[in-house]
């Protein structure tokens, strides 16, 4: 993966100066087909006052997991935990919701508003002990990135 060439093509993305919602689909198109090992990215945010999760945009398989309760799944923890989780086997996940039997690991970054968890970036491989640091940075970037436009 080329970081450099991804950072840059987010970059032209955010400046581009469509709506937010148009800029978050973009940058879902954009990452599923050129990382050749995210098959499903999507963004879920805080439900208004809720403690939940709501899907919002999103490439891929359809989910049935729209809602999201704090605490539950991978994302779920991540929107308490305030920390990236990686996970490179979800078998081995307790506290897992399942997308499907064809997805194997997931990454989930949370993006911060004034210091605030609002949401997150989520992303299925359908490849075990495929994510590395690099992934991790590309997606504390763009979850920066994206944090400046939803200020
Ligand atoms: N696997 C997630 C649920 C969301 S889907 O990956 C789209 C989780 O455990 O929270």
């Amino acid at each position: 993966m080329e970081l450099k060439v991804l950072k840059q093509e987010i970059d032209r993305i955010i400046s581009s100066e469509d709506s937010n919602e148009n800029t978050l689909q973009k940058i879902c198109d954009y990452l599923e087909r050129t990382v050749s090992y995210y098959d499903w990215v999507g963004f879920y945010f805080k439900n208004g006052t809720k403690n939940e999760l709501k899907l919002a945009q999103y490439t891929g398989e359809e989910t049935e997991h729209t809602i999201i309760p704090f605490g539950k799944g991978i994302c779920g923890q991540v929107a308490m935990s305030n920390e990236n989780f990686v996970v490179q086997d979800v078998s081995e996940q307790e506290n897992y919701i399942s997308c499907g039997w064809k997805v194997k690991s997931e990454i989930v970054i949370p993006i911060f508003v004034n210091e605030k968890n609002i949401g997150q970036i989520d992303i299925d491989s359908h490849t075990a002990n495929i994510f590395t640091e690099k992934d991790e940075l590309l997606l504390e970037y763009i979850c920066k990135k994206i944090a400046l436009i939803l200020n």
